[in-house]
């Protein structure tokens, strides 16, 4: 999704700027652009499409001492040079590059625009030419972009240069992320702290409502009323290497490979020596006694919730619900007379998740965010937060974060089942089985010239697929399917295996792929019943076993785990599948088209 940059104090913003940009690349986006400035000059330069394209039409004469960059992921207006970013003023004085939605851009066009002309469609435009038009009423740059910021609704991150004070950059902020950056001597913006690792790991964060003015040496930060805020910088906990692809052809492979490590990372965090899991107490007291728990997420996050609540279920005996965010904001359920929410998301920065934990804490009910970014929005906004120890995720497709949720998911209802005494909580030897896991993972991972060899056998020619099983093997056919689709193009559907005969087995025809998980002694007797009847339609089937419940016959057998962790094994070779099926059908892996990594607009 959209992402900002921005620097004030050294003499090559454009360098780093452009590396910046590369560096969220990996979010999504159709176009770019830039402006930079010095005392004398300045340029904007923008293209549609990939971050090359921008950086091809840069001369040595785009340079400057401030700079703001953009990726730009279209809502209003088509993906073109016009409607990228950085968007200027009526007169061009004012440069401005924005992430979120105005939700009042008509408005605000007819109540101060009537006589303006405008270059593109964006919402960002009519914004910037909003704070000009509180200039020419006699305000000053910053009073006027305090006055707009004031009539705008909606989420925004904004980055504001007037080109007649070449040494500040104002900032602003509404439910969209950004933080400021602290160097020595010069000072950054960026949506993401590793667009601008390079150049400094100490961070500001910032609060919806807040204004700030960045200059080289110093950072101003306001509330609404003009009071100033003091706030302590933070060390990011994240290393360059972390985000870099090293021998990997692609992101997605590297993070699907470091799932095993991932899960050994997860009991470091979560466990003592000898193996008891350390979690804050607070947290299990207040969840405790609730009568419902609500796992609230969207795509892979929604999918890792419904493996979450049949561990929690299991071991907690609190009953679990599973909603996607975007549905239950606007059409919430009845809900329990106590009910506590987790909120699932890789980013924490997920604008339909975002606005239910709004509403969640409106109505005063505790919550806890699960995500792998601390200091995501979701993170400060819910009650408690557990982090996901997986290392930054850059394949759009998400992979490693998955079996992360799970792992955590099964961190908490090991712990709350054994605080609440239960029997079944204190019998699972959790931290033990986890360690089995990732043994078994890297097995699989080993198993990759196979999977390749399967994938060209039964995918690279078929219009669609269909993943099928039962219970949690139908809870990670929904994410196998997921991970094929988004990538590979190949329309899949994951399926309740029993759920076929009643209308979408009318899709079979001779060829079809349907992928069977099996891990279930019971609902895999069935499930195999299930792929005999598609079988007998003219399927193609391809099993997948775990080696206890396994015949001869099935195509990939996986080490036998304990059955409440078992999707932490059998969506592995999905997700292979689905990488090896987009390589032979020669797409970009790590960026599928449409589609953005961190889904900050609604
Ligand atoms: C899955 O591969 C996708 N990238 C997508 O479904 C993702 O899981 C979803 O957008 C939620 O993101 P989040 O976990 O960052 O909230």
């Amino acid at each position: 999704m959209c992402g900002i940059v921005g620097i004030v104090g050294k003499p090559n913003a454009t360098e780093i700027i452009i590396k910046g940009l590369e560096k969220l690349e990996y979010r999504g986006y159709d176009s770019a652009g830039l402006f930079v400035a010095n005392d004398t000059t300045s340029s904007l330069v923008k293209a549609q499409g990939r971050i090359k394209n921008l950086s091809d039409k840069l001369t040595p004469e785009v340079s400057g001492t401030i700079g703001i960059g953009h990726t730009r992921w279209a809502t209003h207006g088509q993906p073109s040079e016009e409607n990228a970013h950085p968007h200027t003023s009526q007169s061009q004085r004012l440069v401005l590059v924005h992430n979120g939605v105005i939700e009042n851009f008509e408005e605000l066009k007819s109540t101060y625009l009537a006589a303006d002309t405008f270059i593109g469609e964006t919402d960002t435009e009519i914004a910037v030419h909003v704070v000009e038009a509180f200039m020419n009423q006699g305000l000053d740059t910053k009073a006027a972009f305090k006055k707009a910021l004031s009539v705008i609704r909606g989420s925004y991150a904004f980055g504001l240069i007037d080109k007649e004070d070449t040494e500040t950059i104002y900032v602003a902020k509404n439910k969209s992320p950004l933080l400021v950056g602290l160097g020595d001597g010069f000072n950054v913006i960026c949506s993401d702290a590793m667009a601008m690792l390079e150049q400094t790991n100490r961070f500001v964060e910032l609060v919806d409502g807040e204004m700030v003015i960045v200059t080289a040496d110093a950072i101003a930060i306001e509330d609404q009323e003009g009071h100033a805020i003091e706030r302590e910088s933070y060390e990011a906990q994240l290393d360059l290497t972390d985000i870099e692809k090293g021998t990997y052809p692609y992101y997605m492979l590297k993070e699907i490979d470091e799932q095993p490590a991932v899960m050994r990372r997860i009991i470091q965090n979560y466990a003592n020596q000898e193996g008891e899991i350390q979690l804050d107490a607070d947290l299990l007291n207040a969840m405790k006694d609730r009568d419902r728990i609500y796992i609230i997420g969207c795509g892979t996050s929604s999918h890792a919730g419904w493996v979450g609540k049949k561990i929690i279920e299991t071991l907690t005996n609190i009953p679990v619900e599973i909603h996607l965010s975007s549905e239950f904001g606007y059409n919430m359920p009845l809900l329990s007379e106590k009910p506590f929410f987790i909120f699932l998301s890789q980013s924490g920065e997920t604008a339909d998740s975002r606005q239910v934990l709004v509403k969640i804490n409106e109505l005063n009910y505790p919550s806890l965010t699960i995500t792998n970014v601390a200091g995501s929005t979701l993170s400060r906004e819910a009650t408690y937060t557990l982090l996901l120890h997986a290392g930054p995720e850059i394949a759009v497709a998400s992979t490693k974060a998955y079996t992360a949720q799970i792992a955590v998911l099964a961190v908490l209802a090991k712990a709350l089942g054994q605080q609440k005494g239960l029997a079944q909580a204190a019998d699972f030897a959790f931290v033990h089985e986890l360690g089995l896991v990732a043994t078994a993972m890297e097995s699989i991972i080993n198993e990759k010239d196979l999977i390749s060899e399967l994938v060209a056998e039964y995918l690279t020619e078929t219009r669609n697929a269909f993943y099928i099983g039962r219970g949690v093997d139908y809870y990670v056919s929904m994410e196998a399917a997921l991970k094929l689709k988004e990538i590979s193009y190949i329309q899949a559907e994951g399926f309740a295996a029993g759920e076929l005969k009643h209308g979408t087995i009318a899709l079979i025809e001779e060829g079809t792929p349907v992928l069977g998980i099996i891990t279930d002694e019971v609902t895999g007797a069935h499930t195999r019943g299930n792929l005999k009847e598609v079988e007998s339609r003219g399927a193609k089937t391809l099993v997948l076993a775990s080696a206890d419940l396994a015949k001869p016959t099935d195509q990939i057998v996986l080490p036998t785990v304990h059955p409440l962790l078992s999707a932490l094994l059998t969506v592995v070779p999905t997700q292979l599948v689905a990488y090896f099926a987009t390589l032979q059908r020669g797409y970009d892996v790590d960026k599928p088209r449409n589609l953005a990594k961190s889904v900050t607009v609604e």
